[in-house]
């Protein structure tokens, strides 16, 4: 009897231990949430403070469930899953460190004033699907390494300060469905696994990749004659050879004339001296 009793007031102490312990784990932050947030805080300038809530205290818990508490976020099972910082007036750079939020989805940080690069280390967010950097001021290359990104359907790196070469292995991105890279300042040729994708992937026309001065081939004309093309380097080559050699005639003759003329001249000269036989 007695042991009965103290067997069932000990399950109900440890059902209540149970219930208030786990009652009280909260969906505890990833560590790695935090130093993506607090990094890409300390890297961005945010002048007229319009990012609200961007404290210390709110990176080491920006996520309660699908809540967040800092602007611009949002959160999926406590992690953040989409960053979305458009038209803040936003200056600075995009910290690599970002690659911490192992979660992210969606990056929009367009029309701000970012300067800096685009970092390589955005390849480790494995499940990116949507990069939306367009119209700021970011320079350097565009990495190859978005390539790694599987699942990137959106790259809309518009007016930004993008210099080189469009790695062809972005190619690669079979769910791209959107991709601009116009006014920037790439060159060389369009990469044919952008430009002429074959089969069903979606197409881009010539408005992605439009306000590059130095980009050509399909859907862009072919390279411009800003330099020269072959055809009128051969023309100018064979059209200088020309008037050379038309230019070299005319002084050879032209010294043939006078040194005829001299020679007449002296001709006359010595038979002026010369006695007469
Ligand atoms: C800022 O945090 C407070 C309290 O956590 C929250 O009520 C508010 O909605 C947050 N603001 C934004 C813009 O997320
Ligand atoms: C950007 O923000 C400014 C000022 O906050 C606002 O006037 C403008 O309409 C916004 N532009 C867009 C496209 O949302
Ligand atoms: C930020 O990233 C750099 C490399 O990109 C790394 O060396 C550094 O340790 C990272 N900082 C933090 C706080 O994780
Ligand atoms: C990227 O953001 C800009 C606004 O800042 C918007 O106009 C544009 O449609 C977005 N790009 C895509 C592909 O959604
Ligand atoms: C595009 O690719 C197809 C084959 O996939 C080829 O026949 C065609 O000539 C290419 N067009 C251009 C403009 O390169
Ligand atoms: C080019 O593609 C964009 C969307 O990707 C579309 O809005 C636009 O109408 C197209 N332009 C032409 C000339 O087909």
């Amino acid at each position: 009897m007695m042991c009965g009793v103290w067997s069932s007031t000990g399950t109900v102490i440890l059902v209540l231990l149970l219930i208030t312990t786990c009652g009280n784990i909260p969906s505890k932050a990833d560590p790695n949430d935090e130093i993506c947030l607090s990094q890409l805080s300390e890297s961005l300038q945010d002048p007229f403070k319009n990012l609200q809530n961007w404290t210390k205290t709110a990176f080491a818990n920006p996520c309660q469930g699908f809540t967040s508490f800092l602007q611009g976020a949002t959160c999926n099972n406590g992690r953040i899953y989409k960053l979305s910082l458009s038209n803040l007036s936003l200056k600075g750079s995009i910290s690599p460190n970002i690659s911490s939020c192992t979660n992210l989805q969606a990056l929009d940080l367009s029309s701000n004033s970012l300067s800096g690069p685009i970092p390589p280390d955005l390849q480790y967010l494995v499940n990116l699907a949507v990069l939306n950097l367009s119209s700021n001021r970011l320079s350097g290359p565009l990495p190859q390494q978005l390539a790694l990104c599987a699942y990137l359907n959106v790259i809309d790196l518009r007016d930004n300060r993008l210099s080189g070469l469009i790695p062809p292995q972005l190619g690669l991105l079979t769910r791209l469905s959107v991709f601009d890279v116009s006014y920037n300042k790439l060159s060389g040729p369009i990469p044919s696994s952008l430009g002429n994708r074959s089969g069903n992937l979606p197409r881009f026309n010539a408005s992605s990749y439009e306000g590059n001065k130095d980009l050509y081939g399909f859907p862009l004309p072919p390279m411009r004659s800003k330099g020269l093309s072959v055809l009128s380097i051969v023309g100018i080559g064979l059209g200088s050879g020309l008037v050379s050699l038309v230019l070299s005639f005319t002084a050879v003759c032209v010294w043939l004339k006078i040194s005829e003329h001299k020679m007449a001249a002296e001709e006359s000269k010595i038979s002026q001296f010369m006695p007469d036989y």
